[in-house]
């Protein structure tokens, strides 16, 4: 069914939904209303590469009313309208990029010259890279790589690969690493939970699990949380001889170790040994964690760490945060497939601080 066509049922306000899930579901979220505040306080322009759907629009008038962001909207201007007027929504002043209407020829070229600069020993020519400026995961990168937009979120409505590609080639992988990786918060009756590569690289080797590791610690710690990180695997600490991913993640932890001495991180463990540092202290005294409960879980390939995020989303009550993209140059967000309004502001607070954190370093 058309996106427009479907009746649909009607949002719970926000509050309501905040009480629902820390009292009935247990569910401790403080974590994202500190996140919601944080981005309050200086909120960035974001640039949406899908404003052609409702829950984007919906999420948008959010943000808006709560001044989190800053949203720009890249899509179809009619079709934008046509979705306001329907959903008597209030995005009166809020800026729309159509990329066949409102972009001049002159900004087309200025922006597809900086793409073939980048491109042109990558196999693309001149007349391919204007093409690219009527595709908007190209053109809202594009616009994030300039300077006209804080962070950039796409991926609604699209298979993640097809999206993350052009702002690959746009923005990059940060300095110092070699791979980007993707991020899941979980909100728990325990607390927070980080799992990761949930969205990324399929089969990583060693030095791609410790730079995900180490991104993904980093991430960690702008949410004021210290990682306490488990590489996990189907066995513990050299178990196992065989080939497969315990012997890959155990490369991984020497390197760590080697690397960053003072990283609370190890493995390779099973994930019952992770999430119970008792059970792993009284059998593994010499563990990095010592006692303590993982709350930060490094999976050995994409399939085991999105295949778990999934189940755990699905069988909850989680609020799962994500995906968030880590190892991107500037901030760069795609979203998971058909996500929630809700989903989609949490994401939105996350670019934000994305952006308030870059922003930082730049001054
Ligand atoms: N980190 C950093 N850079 C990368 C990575 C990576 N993991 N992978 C590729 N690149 C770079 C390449 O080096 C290349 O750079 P260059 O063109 O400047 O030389 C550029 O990105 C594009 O490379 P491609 O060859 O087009 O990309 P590739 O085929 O390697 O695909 C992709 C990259 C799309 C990320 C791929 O690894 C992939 O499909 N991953 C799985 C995505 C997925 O399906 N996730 C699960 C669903 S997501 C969800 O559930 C929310």
């Amino acid at each position: 069914a058309m996106e427009t066509g479907v009746a649909r049922k009607p949002i719970k306000s926000w509050a309501a939904y905040e009480r629902e899930l820390t009292e009935r579901l247990g569910i401790d979220n403080r974590l994202i209303m500190a996140i919601r505040t944080k981005a309050k306080q200086d909120p960035k322009r974001i640039v949406f590469a899908e404003a052609n759907s409702f829950r984007i629009l919906k999420a948008v008038q959010f943000v808006i009313r709560e001044g989190i962001a800053k949203p720009i909207l890249l899509g179809n201007k009619e079709k934008i309208h046509e979705l306001i007027k329907e959903n008597q929504l209030d995005l009166e002043n809020v800026p729309i990029i159509d990329l066949y209407e409102s972009v001049s020829d002159e900004k087309r070229h200025h922006f597809a010259k900086i793409l073939y600069e980048k491109r042109k020993r990558k196999g693309m020519t001149y007349n391919e890279a204007v093409e690219k400026m009527y595709n908007r995961d190209y053109y809202g990168s594009m616009m994030v790589e300039t300077g006209e937009a804080d962070a950039f979120i796409s991926g609604f409505s699209r298979k993640y690969s097809s999206t993350i590609r052009p702002t690959l080639q746009v923005i990059g992988v940060k300095k110092d690493f070699n791979h980007i990786a993707g991020m899941y918060m979980l909100l728990t009756k325990h607390g927070p939970l980080f799992l990761a590569d949930t969205t990324v690289n399929m089969n990583p080797s060693a030095q791609t699990l410790a730079d995900t590791t180490l991104l993904t610690a980093a991430e960690v710690r702008k949410f004021n949380i210290e990682p306490r990180i488990a590489l996990l695997s189907y066995s513990n600490f050299g178990a196992y001889k065989g080939e497969g991913s315990p012997i890959r993640v155990k490369e991984a932890v020497q390197l760590l170790h080697e690397q960053d001495p003072d990283l609370i991180v190890d493995g390779e463990m099973q994930a019952n040994y992770a999430l119970n540092g008792k059970l792993r202290y009284s059998r593994y005294p010499f563990n990095k964690l010592g006692d303590m409960d993982a709350n930060t879980l490094i999976f050995p390939n994409l399939s085991s760490g999105n295949i778990t995020y999934k189940i755990l989303q699905a069988l909850g009550p989680y609020e799962a945060i994500g995906p968030i993209l880590m190892g991107m140059k500037k901030p760069i967000h795609i979203l998971q497939r058909d996500s929630t309004v809700r989903e989609i502001i949490n994401m939105t607070a996350i670019a934000v601080i994305d952006a308030q954190a870059s922003s930082t370093l730049e001054d």
